[in-house]
């Protein structure tokens, strides 16, 4: 079994042939960011900006994501962002159990080379690829769980907030929720370096 670098997930990524979706994909979306964030957010899949342009959250719901993330003062190249699948579904169609499930090989490596602290999983698709296809995303979000010594929370996806304003009330208390227990463990110190932390 060979080491697990980053350039081994960017060729994995780039010849995977595990599900069907790399047949209509322009480019592949493996994520980026900082490669040790103690902070990692795992969204659905690249929508059509992301697949133009082989980055992860770069649309309408990306350019969200990042306000929101500096309404808790996270700068968006100091944390890790990318998807549960890394090639663009045929019209933005959710992924399908089976795709999701390919694509957990490249995940299980993203998490083995970032190493967060604290993973976010953005709606539905991202919590079930994650944690099980027998979590909910209306009954879960804003909670935390501990698995393997990595805190995680389901919030709701961006795309979702755009769809239905209602809901960002509560994904603004996820965003508080996330805030606090990066300073719980304190994770600013390692996102800014040792001299700025919010006050
Ligand atoms: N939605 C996602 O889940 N991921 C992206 O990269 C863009 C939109």
């Amino acid at each position: 079994m060979p080491d697990i670098t980053w350039d081994l997930l960017s060729q994995q990524v780039e010849q995977c042939r595990l599900c069907p979706l790399w047949q209509s994909a322009t480019h592949k979306v493996p994520g980026q960011g900082d490669p040790h964030a103690p902070l990692m957010l795992i969204g659905e899949g690249p929508g059509q900006r992301e697949d133009e342009e082989g980055l992860a959250f770069v649309g309408p719901a990306g350019q969200l994501l990042t306000r929101m993330l500096s309404a808790i003062y996270l700068p968006r190249d100091r944390v890790y962002i990318c998807n549960a699948v890394k090639c663009r579904p045929p019209h933005n169609r959710t992924p399908l159990q089976e795709e999701t499930d390919a694509c957990k090989l490249h995940l299980r490596m993203q998490f083995v080379l970032v190493r967060p602290k604290v993973i976010v999983l953005l709606g539905s698709t991202a919590l079930k690829a994650v944690l099980g296809q027998d979590h909910f995303i209306t009954r879960e979000r804003g909670i935390w769980i501990q698995r393997k010594g990595v805190w995680m929370m389901p919030t709701f996806h961006p795309s979702a907030l755009l769809r239905d304003p209602d809901k960002k009330r509560d994904a603004w208390k996820d965003m508080q929720s996330l805030q606090s227990k990066l300073m719980e463990l304190q994770l600013y110190s390692d996102i800014y370096g040792p001299l700025m932390t919010p006050s």
